[in-house]
Order: C-alpha cells, then structure tokens, then sequence
C-alpha cells in the first residue's frame, strides 16, 4: 500500500528548494503503487518548528502547494537535515488533508511520522493516549504512534530518539512501515517495519569502505522466556503486544553507533527501490523490527531481541535494474504484480479480524449490527463483475453457516426488476472502487426501503463506504490493473470471515469452523505454490491465444472460479469465453464440444466430485481434449485429461481462492500474446461511474 520517502543530507549543503524537489520527486516514483493523498514535512525556515504540507489528492497538487509557499524560503541552503514525505492510501479515516500523513504529535510538531499500513490496535492505545490528556486531530490509526512516542518522550526525557520508537512499536500489533522525524532530536531519522516495506538508500561522494551494516543488540538482550513483567515497568508500555514480541527494556547501547561513513553523507528510506534508484544503487532492505536509525550521519540498525538464526548484519546490495523495472516492483504490468501480491493481500484481508491462536474472528466494522443481522429475514449479496463473482463464490458457505436464505444479484439486474426488499433484509454491497453507479444506486435503492446496508469495499472513504450503515474494508492495498485480481480474493476471504462470524456460537459448526480457519492460515502459502505454476500457464497460454472461443466448465464451490476466469479472458484478451455451469452441460453447451474447442475443466475432490468427473467424461466423449485443474496428486483424474494444472488441496469453500489464480495468470499471458493492452483493456475503466 502506498508510498514512504524519506531524505537525510548530512553535511551536503542542499537548498530548501533542492530539498522538497527530492521529496516531492521520491513521491512521484512512488505513485504507481496507488494513493489518495500526499503529504511533506521538512525543518521550518527558522529551523525551530517542523513545516508540515499535506494535500488530499495528487502529488502534482501537493507539489504546486509547496511552490506556491513562499514562507519556505526556498533558496536557504541547509548543511544537515531530515524531510520525510508519504503517499496514503486510507484505511481509517477518510482520504483528506487532516487525515494525510505526516501525522503529527501535538501542535508543537514534537515529532511527526508517516507509516504505511495498519494499525490494528491502534483503539486500545487512542483510548489510553485520551485518558492521558492527548486531544487526536484525525481519525487515522496512525495519529497514535506520533502521540505515543510524544507521551514516552514526556516520561523519559533521556531516551534517544531510536530507543522511543523501539519502545513504541512494541506496543504495536498490525503492519507497518515507519519514518519518524522530530524538533528534540534534529538531523536524526528513525525508520522501522513491521510487515509493509522499507529499504534505506546510501549516497556518499567516496565508495563505501564496507559491504554491510552490522547489527546492534541492546546489552540486555533477554532470553524471550523472560517475563514482560521483569523487563519493563508498566508505563513503558500502556498497551499490551502480542505475547509473542518480548519485551526489551531500554538499552544503553547509544555508544555502541557504528558510523557507517563520517562525513558527507546521503540517505534515504523509501517504500521501494523505485524511489532511490535515480540518487543510488546502494541499498539496504530492512528487515521486520529492524530500528534503522542515523544520528551523526551514521546508519546504525538495532534489534530488540537475537534469535537464533539472526543474521549479524544487513547487507548493502548493489541494485542493477533500471529505474522502468521497478517501478512495477519487478513486474511489467500492473495487473501481473497485483496476481503476485496475493500471498501479501490475503493476509492484510485477514489481519487483526482473525486470531491464529484462538481461533476468533472479529469484523470491527460490523460488529455492533451482528445481533440485527442475525435475526434478518436474508442476505442479499449485491455487486457487478468480479464483485458479484466473489459474492457467488461465498453464497454456498453463507448458507451453511448463517442458515438465511442468501441471494446473489447483480445490481444493474436487480435494479431492473424492481425487486422487493424490506426492513428486515441485510444487503450486502461488494465494491472494489466503492464508486460502481450500478451497485452504488442498488444501494441507494435499498437504503430507502429501510434495509441494513453492509459495504465490502477496498476503498475507504468511496461513496458506497461513506453510505453503508456498516462495512468491511477488504484491505486488498491498491488494485491499479483495469482487471481485477486481489480484490476478488480479498473479497472473497472478508465474505467469508463474515460467515465465521455469524456462526461463531454455533456448537455444531465447531469443527467445519475450525477447518475453515486452519484452511485460511495457510491460504498464502498455497497461493504462493500456484503462482509456482506460471510458466506452465504460460506454455498453456501459448496453446491457446489463437484461438476464438475458450470454455470454463466447473460446478459447486469453483463455479464462481469459471465465471471469473472467463471474464478475466474476455476482458483482457477481446476473445470469447464462457464460463459453465458443468451441471448445465447437457442442456446445451455440450452442442459446443468438439476436438477443436478449447475446453477448461475444474475438477475438485469436494462434495461435487463425482458429478464434475461425468461432465468430464461427457466431454471426452466428445473428442474433447480438455485442460483440467485438479487437486494435486489425483491421479484418476488427471488420466481424462489433455493438459493438467495441480492445485494445492484446501477446505472445500476456499478452493476457490486458489483455482481463481491460474485462470487470472492464464488470461494474461494470452492477452500479452495477443498484444493487448493489459493494464487497461480496450473500451473498459477501472471504476464504473456510469450506469
Ligand atoms: C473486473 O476485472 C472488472 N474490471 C469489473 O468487472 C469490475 O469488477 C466491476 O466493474 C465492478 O467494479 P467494483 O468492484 O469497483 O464495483
Ligand atoms: N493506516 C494509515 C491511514 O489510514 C496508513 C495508510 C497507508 O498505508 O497509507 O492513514
């Protein structure tokens, strides 16, 4: 999700003006990733106060703000110095100046920060900075990391600007990456992640005398036995972290700064290499909880505890691609990263709603209407497109879990007929954007017949999320490809944690519960295993792309799977595709089959079996020759098949997230064979504003 830039010139005379250049340029490399707003902060022209400039929107507006701010004084040279800037992309609050970061600790600007990602305790710890007298300006979850560092920096005066933030981010549960700048402790940056992205770029006028930056321990480094209770005193820590982060109590190791260069020094922190790359090849990627810290204008980073296969340094790679490369994070197109994200996307779907270790399944957002939904008369799952596939795909599970009866519309149908609705249904509104006119006007629809109106969205702040009653943030990050891929599987994973939800008390679901859960802690492994297959989709794809037609049998669970597949197809590749039910085979379709048409056949070892591998065979007989994804090592199956695909095996209602991905690599590399335009297919947009 969006971007982090940070520039430290330590004794390198910059102009202001050469400084907020740096900045605003390091953003605009960043914009790829997707954002809604953008923001700076750098020292006062005075240098006794921090600047603070943030602009909902794009980097462009935010750029012509700061060049229009004469009080900036632009062309003061400044020897040292610490300017940190950031691209949002809103989980809490809604895309707006005040919510843009940097977020700031108090008016004074005692330290500001810009995080990417969320955090997923940050209402326990808001509550707590409340009772402490901390007045919160936004309604971001990241306006509590600046008052909490603020808050440890009021109780201990002595601590070094590092030993702060490894103090805060032990108190932090979710994913981040940080940048911290502050007026107490000028000329010094701290950095730190926490499962979002960071790197740290070096740039000296000499070569580096070494090849890495090695590791500092704090001297009391603890067994991680030890109990929190001795390492720390309570006020250290006014919000409990997980159990399994041990707490580090304040170490003395500020003589122990290796200066990695003692003069003259260059740095920058930054989301990706993409943002570097035009000062400096020479980077340093952080690792989760390292503390990257410069001070002096030496590059130290700290650990709160050593585990046993640590590494004892960082190393300082030497980056070879081009500027173009990496702008996609490696990948040539938009939609092609965002397939690959999805081991990364999944988990940020289901971060803070699912606890691993107790098995629990909490949905912040709708939490307070459970009980209301639990006594309505049915669900409607409202959507166009892949939304309306993900609400396909989760239909069968909602049924059994929640026992209501669950439609599925699409909203421009459902719009058309009229169809009743009442006070006493619950509807659901998937949306990627959140701006759909179809599905927004649904809502609408519904809203005035006194339903309760659910949003699924990835976009906080969109028009179907600001008039929902309650909502999911599916938390997918940017989705920029015109197809959409990791929002239908984020999708999907919300949809389906709702059902955990409403089924939470139910003895008899105890075990298919439990299933499902253990099912969905492996999900991103499993994924990461079928994006192992795509060089074998691509042979496939070469199989196929001069072909006219191509169709997607399957049934039960992975019926959603063929609709999917064959509306990435069409999209992306302008070719015909259908996607069939397997059960309405003989109803006609079967008419189709020969042994010229290409055929795609899902065929899982779900409650269905059975009847896919008739449809299979009824193909077979027809001298069809078709592909067919099964589960790995079904042997029997694979002997009716032409070319086979081999799925990792889970629990029989998320099979869909992992059949869904060789279709979405499969229609890319027909629609690059094709020489489409991949990222934003003929005729389409990515956020269907028009009926
Ligand atoms: C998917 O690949 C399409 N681009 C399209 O079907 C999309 O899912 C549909 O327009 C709905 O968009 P939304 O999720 O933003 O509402
Ligand atoms: N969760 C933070 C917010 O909503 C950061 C979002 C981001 O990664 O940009 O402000």
């Amino acid at each position: 999700m969006c971007g982090i830039f940070a520039y430290l010139n330590y004794l390198t005379p910059k102009s202001r003006k050469e400084i907020l250049e740096l900045l605003v340029g390091g953003l605009k490399r960043l914009e790829y990733r997707g954002y809604d707003s953008a923001g700076v902060a750098l020292d006062s022209s005075d240098g006794k106060d921090i600047a603070i400039i943030k602009k909902q929107g794009k980097v462009k507006a935010l750029e012509e703000e700061i060049f229009q701010n004469s009080a900036l004084d632009f062309d003061s040279s400044i020897k040292s110095h610490v300017g940190i800037a950031h691209t949002r992309w809103a989980t809490h609050g809604v895309p707006s100046e005040v919510n843009s970061h940097p977020q700031r600790s108090d008016i004074e600007h005692s330290f500001v920060v810009v995080h990417n990602g969320i955090i997923t305790n940050y209402k326990d710890i808001k509550i707590l900075l409340q009772n402490r007298g901390y007045n919160f300006e936004s309604e971001t979850d990241t306006e509590i990391i600046a008052k909490l560092i603020h808050h440890l920096w009021v109780q201990h005066p002595n601590y070094a600007f590092r030993e702060l933030v490894e103090q805060v981010v032990q108190q932090l549960e979710g994913a981040f990456a940080l940048c911290f700048k502050s007026k107490h402790f000028p000329d010094e940056c701290v950095a730190t992640r926490r499962g979002s992205p960071l790197l740290v770029g070096i740039k000296t006028k000499t070569t580096l005398a070494t090849d890495h930056v090695p590791i500092l321990y704090g001297k009391d480094d603890l067994p991680s036995t030890v109990k929190e209770s001795e390492a720390t005193t309570k006020e250290h820590r006014p919000h409990r972290r997980s159990a399994d982060y041990p707490i580090m109590p304040r170490s003395e190791s500020t003589s122990e700064f290796q200066p990695l260069e003692d003069k003259e020094v260059e740095y920058f922190f930054a989301s990706d290499a993409s943002a570097v790359i035009e000062h400096t090849n020479r980077v340093i990627f952080l690792e989760d909880d390292d503390v990257a810290a410069v001070k002096d204008g030496a590059l130290s980073i700290h650990r709160l505890r050593r585990c046993v296969d640590d590494a004892h340094a960082r190393e300082i790679h030497t980056l070879k691609m081009q500027i173009q490369q990496i702008m996609k994070g490696n990948y040539e197109y938009f939609m092609q990263k965002e397939i690959f994200e999805q081991p990364e996307s999944v988990v940020n779907t289901m971060r803070g709603r699912l606890n691993f270790r107790d098995n629990s399944v909490r949905l912040g957002g709708i939490k307070d209407y459970i009980p209301e939904i639990k006594r309505c008369r049915r669900l409607m799952l409202i959507g166009c497109g892949t939304s309306y596939h993900s609400a396909i795909a989760t239909r069968q599970l909602l049924e059994e879990l929640t026992e209501l009866p669950v439609m599925v519309e699409l909203a421009s149908d459902f719009l058309d007929r009229n169809t009743p609705v009442f006070r006493d249904d619950v509807c659901f509104f998937i949306s990627q954007s959140g701006e759909t006119a179809d599905t927004l006007m649904a809502l609408r629809y519904c809203k005035t017949r006194g339903a309760l109106i659910v949003g699924i969205t990835n976009t906080v702040g969109s028009s179907i999320c600001r008039e929902s009653h309650c909502g999911v943030h599916i938390n997918a990050g940017p989705e920029i490809g015109v197809a959409s891929t990791k929002a239908y599987t984020s999708q999907f994973i919300s949809l389906v944690m709702f059902a955990l939800v409403m089924s939470e008390d139910r003895i008899s679901l105890g075990t298919r519960r439990m299933n499902i859960i253990e099912g969905l802690k492996n999900l991103d492994n499993q994924i990461r295993q079928v994006l192992e297959l795509d060089e074998k989709v691509k042979d496939l794809a070469k199989s196929l792309f001069q072909h006219k037609s191509l169709l997607i049998m399957g049934r039960g669970y992975n019926f959603a799977t063929c609709m999917e597949g064959a509306l990435k197809v069409k999209e992306l590749t302008y070719m015909h595709s259908e996607g069939i039910m397997a059960g309405e085979l003989k109803h006609g379709p079967l008419a189709l089959v020969d042994d010229s048409m290409p055929v795609i056949m899902i065929v899982m070892r779900d409650p269905v079996y059975v009847k896919c591998m008739n449809a299979l065979q009824q193909v077979t007989a027809r001298d069809g020759r078709p592909i067919v994804i099964c589960e790995e090592g079904d042997t029997e199956t694979k002997s009716f098949a032409a070319k086979v695909l081999e799925i990792p095996k889970t629990v029989d209602c998320l099979q869909g997230v992992l059949t869904v991905i060789p279709m979405q690599l499969l229609s890319f590399h027909i629609a690059v064979l094709r020489g489409c335009n991949v990222d934003c297919p003929r005729n389409l947009a990515k956020s269907v504003t028009v009926e």
